[in-house]
């Protein structure tokens, strides 16, 4: 399991690595139901198996985890999309950005983004594009974003 980043913080350790199958016992789930409505009942141990062995380097789950109490308390997914435009750029659209509440404002999550940026800058992306609520237009600013423009969606289901 590769380490990208290691860092102590109150006398505990941190360390930011991709998502594992392992990870299933832990609180990922959880963690991602502090950002949308997740059904843990729905998501058999064969399912997280299959999403886990679909992930790649142009498709990547970061998280970053308490090392002594091994809680995820953050995480990212990253998506590497080739275009043909930009003379056949890459672009990195990045979704379910979660730091967990008891460690929310201690900079998990610009760590974790500045950590992102990093990666898609490195995969040769010209950009990297995400969006976001409009309470957290600061947040990626500080993280090096600019506001730049409406989302549009329309949803084919309810789920
Ligand atoms: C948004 C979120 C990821 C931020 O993570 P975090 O670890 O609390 O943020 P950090 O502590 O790294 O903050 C980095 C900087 O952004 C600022 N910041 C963070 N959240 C902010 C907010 N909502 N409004 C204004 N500033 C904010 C911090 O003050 C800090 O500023 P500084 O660098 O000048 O000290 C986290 O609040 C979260 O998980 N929220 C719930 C899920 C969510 O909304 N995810 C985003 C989906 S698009």
């Amino acid at each position: 399991m590769t380490i990208y980043y290691s860092l102590d913080l109150n006398n505990e350790t941190f360390v930011l690595r991709d998502l594992c199958v392992d990870d299933y016992s832990k609180n990922y789930l959880d963690l991602l139901g502090q950002l949308s409505k997740i059904d843990k009942e729905q998501v058999k141990f064969q399912d997280f198996l299959d999403f886990i062995n679909e992930l790649n380097e142009r498709n990547k789950v970061f998280i970053i985890e308490n090392k002594d109490t091994d809680k995820i308390i953050a995480c990212a997914t990253v998506f590497i999309e080739n275009k043909i435009i930009h003379n056949m750029g890459k672009v990195c659209h990045v979704e379910d950005v979660v730091v967990d509440n008891s460690m929310r404002g201690t900079g998990m999550g610009k760590i974790l983004m500045g950590f992102v940026n990093e990666y898609a800058n490195k995969m040769g992306c010209y950009k990297t594009i995400l969006d976001c609520a409009q309470h957290n237009v600061v947040f990626y600013e500080k993280c090096g974003f600019k506001n730049n423009g409406f989302q549009m969606s329309l949803y084919h289901s309810s789920l």
